[in-house]
């Protein structure tokens, strides 16, 4: 049987971290003495998506644990492009602002790429702007925002392996610009030969079986079998699916990941449950993004 890879956990460890980091910011008395800086993070969310709700709201709250200055702007679903173009231009000119994060998918009228790139990249705590995708693919990862799916994940995986993963072959299904293609740029920045499928790749439970990291990120409900996984491999799963659970009673739902948990554990070295793997992580690293650019700010 596999290592269960605790995700809460370290996530609660990154957030008192982050809390700790907080509260130094907040004694140094950056501007004057005694007045330091909050770091501040401003979620937007269009629209009545339940499960951006959700993510949305989890954010806002662990930002509060964290002594953050949060702030939710909470949009309706027929909100104009330049009505929310305008309010990040607002965001992007207030000091007491760090970060800024509008969740995605955004409603179909809305151009999402022209609205994430109006942020300001040094205030761009989910790295999706061209200048921290930039940085990270041509491997100066260190002076950019990286996106904090990916991020949180690379934590994990270095939690099981160690630091040294090189040489290692990785395999990452998916392509998004979320977490596929940034979470490929990290493995490759930590040296492992690292290769990218998606649908319409060959054989691609051949090609997992060669994985000794296996990232799954496609949101395809228990995709990857058991027998799509090197004995000893680190499963990583990305994927939070709602599937129906008849057996819990009629109409009720279950969480599940993109890979077969009970399957993949019985071959894994090591391997990240759904809910309680990945998820976490992605709200832990926005408040360890939202913190370091606050302490940028502060200088
Ligand atoms: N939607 C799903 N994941 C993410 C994320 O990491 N950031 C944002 N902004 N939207 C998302």
């Amino acid at each position: 049987m596999s290592t269960v890879i605790d995700g809460r956990k370290t996530a609660a460890e990154v957030v008192e971290k982050v809390k700790a980091l907080t509260a130094d910011l907040a004694a140094k008395g950056v501007s004057a003495p005694g007045l330091g800086v909050v770091p501040g993070l401003a979620v937007v969310i269009v629209g009545e998506d339940p499960a951006s709700q959700v993510y949305v709201a989890n954010k806002s709250r662990t930002a509060k644990e964290c002594g953050f200055h949060s702030v939710q702007h909470t949009l309706a679903t027929d909100t104009g492009e330049a009505d929310l173009l305008k309010l990040i231009g607002e965001l992007n000119a207030d000091p007491a602002i760090h970060g800024i994060l509008v969740q995605l998918p955004l409603p179909g009228h809305i151009d999402s790429s022209k609205v994430i790139q109006a942020i300001a990249p040094e205030k761009d705590v989910d790295g999706f702007t061209y200048v921290n995708v930039g940085k990270l693919g041509a491997g100066e990862a260190a002076t950019a925002f990286v996106p904090c799916t990916p991020a949180g994940s690379m934590l994990l995986i270095e939690r099981v392996r160690g630091r040294d993963l090189s040489g290692l072959n990785a395999v990452v299904i998916g392509r998004s610009n979320i977490v596929g293609k940034p979470m490929a740029n990290l493995l490759l920045a930590a040296n492992c030969t690292v290769t990218v499928a998606h649908s319409r790749t060959k054989d691609l439970a051949a090609l997992a079986r060669t994985a000794d990291i296996l990232v799954a990120a496609v949101g395809r409900p228990e995709m990857v079998k058991g027998d799509w996984v090197k004995p000893g491999a680190t499963v990583i799963d990305v994927g939070i699916n709602r599937i129906p659970a008849p057996e819990k009673g009629e109409g009720r739902t279950r969480l599940v990941g993109d890979v077969d948990y009970a399957q993949a554990a019985e071959v894994a070295g090591a391997i990240t449950p759904v809910p309680g793997g990945v998820g976490p992580m992605t709200i832990a690293m926005l408040m360890a993004n939202t913190v370091v650019s606050a302490c940028l700010a502060a200088g």
